[in-house]
């Protein structure tokens, strides 16, 4: 069983993975969050970042590509390959924000499934890469995933990840995990599971119901919780106490990583701030008493009252 870290626009970027790697439980593959491909596509420098060995060192990471262009796919992947030496590209089917699925990308293609069918044969015909799909299980209705199905098993997926929710469902409700289990049931492919592992009691649960998941990606929970894989790998040999102050120790460690990480390379205290709150409103709720905490930390202008109310929280709370 491998663990994934799920690709996050704005979220787990470069500085996040690198931070993440050094302190916790290290993934066995990190996907970068969607980059878009484009006629003509030259990466920008951010995009550059987020693929090159020079800023992601040895860790395993796949770029993910998003869009319903075949042709653009590949030109994109063979950039990959070619540039920054990836063997393995992903492909985006379960993006669910509007502007993505109003152009018939993200989960937005899942409602096209002829031409998401011609899409995938040109695609495995010409890139010459191994090819991961992230998918949902389609737009508006569970009678769309035999479709889909009968469409995925055409094809050498290197591995399907799956999360069991519909477009229309964004992130609401609990995953249709039927549909997971028809996956199993009727696809050769290698099937990866994504979605609502927020806690070690949910992924027991989840590892029970799918023991043959070639993986399991973590999004929002690994977010929330940073230590939650080592919660799930090594947690249940230790006392509660030990946890607790070894997993806020690592928090803080990684807290003052990734924002010296940020200072380096993010110009002003705007944009270090902007990133360093969005970060905070996942991770806050996993410390006790945290609301007034939270507060202050988005109130922040500067840096200086930024540092002060984490150093608060840390220093004044526990985490649950
Ligand atoms: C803020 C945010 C950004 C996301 N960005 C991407 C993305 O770039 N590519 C992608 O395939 N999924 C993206 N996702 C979906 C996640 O990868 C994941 O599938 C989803 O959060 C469900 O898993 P979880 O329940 O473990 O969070 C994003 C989700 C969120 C909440």
């Amino acid at each position: 069983m491998k663990n994934y870290m799920a690709p996050m626009e704005g979220v787990t970027n470069w500085f996040y993975r690198n931070a993440y790697h050094e302190c916790f439980y290290p993934m066995d593959k990190y996907f970068t969050p969607f980059i878009t491909a484009k006629p003509n596509k030259r990466l920008s420098s951010k995009e550059i970042k987020e693929v090159s060995p020079d800023t992601n060192g040895k860790l395993p990471v796949v770029p993910q590509i998003l869009t319903n262009n075949a042709e653009d796919f590949v030109k994109t992947a063979h950039i990959f390959r070619d540039e920054y030496g990836h063997k393995e590209v992903n492909l985006n089917l379960g993006c669910p924000s509007g502007t993505v699925t109003a152009k018939g990308k993200g989960a937005g293609f899942l409602g096209e499934p002829e031409k998401l069918d011609r899409f995938l044969d040109e695609i495995f015909a010409n890139t010459g890469m191994e090819i991961s799909i992230k998918t949902r299980v389609g737009t508006d209705y569970e009678e769309d995933w035999e479709r889909l199905l009968e469409i995925y098993s055409k094809y050498p997926i290197k591995e399907l990840i799956i999360h069991p929710r519909l477009l229309k469902d964004h992130y609401k409700g609990t995953p249709r995990y039927g549909l997971y289990e028809e996956a199993q049931r009727k696809i050769k492919v290698p099937l990866g599971y994504n979605g609502d592992i927020f806690s070690v009691e949910a992924y027991q649960e989840i590892q029970e119901k799918f023991p043959d998941a070639d993986s399991f990606m973590y999004g929002r929970g690994i977010i929330a919780r940073p230590y939650l894989l080592d919660e799930i790998m090594c947690g249940t040999r230790m006392k509660k106490e030990d946890r607790q102050s070894q997993y806020k120790q690592k928090m803080r460690q990684f807290h003052d990583c990734l924002y010296r990480e940020y200072q380096e390379y993010l110009s002003g205290e705007r944009n270090v701030l902007f990133r360093m709150k969005e970060l905070w409103s996942y991770m806050a709720p996993g410390f006790t008493n945290y609301a007034k905490y939270l507060k202050k930390i988005k109130k922040s202008q500067h840096l200086g009252d930024y540092e002060a109310a984490v150093m608060s929280l840390f220093g004044e709370q526990e985490i649950l």
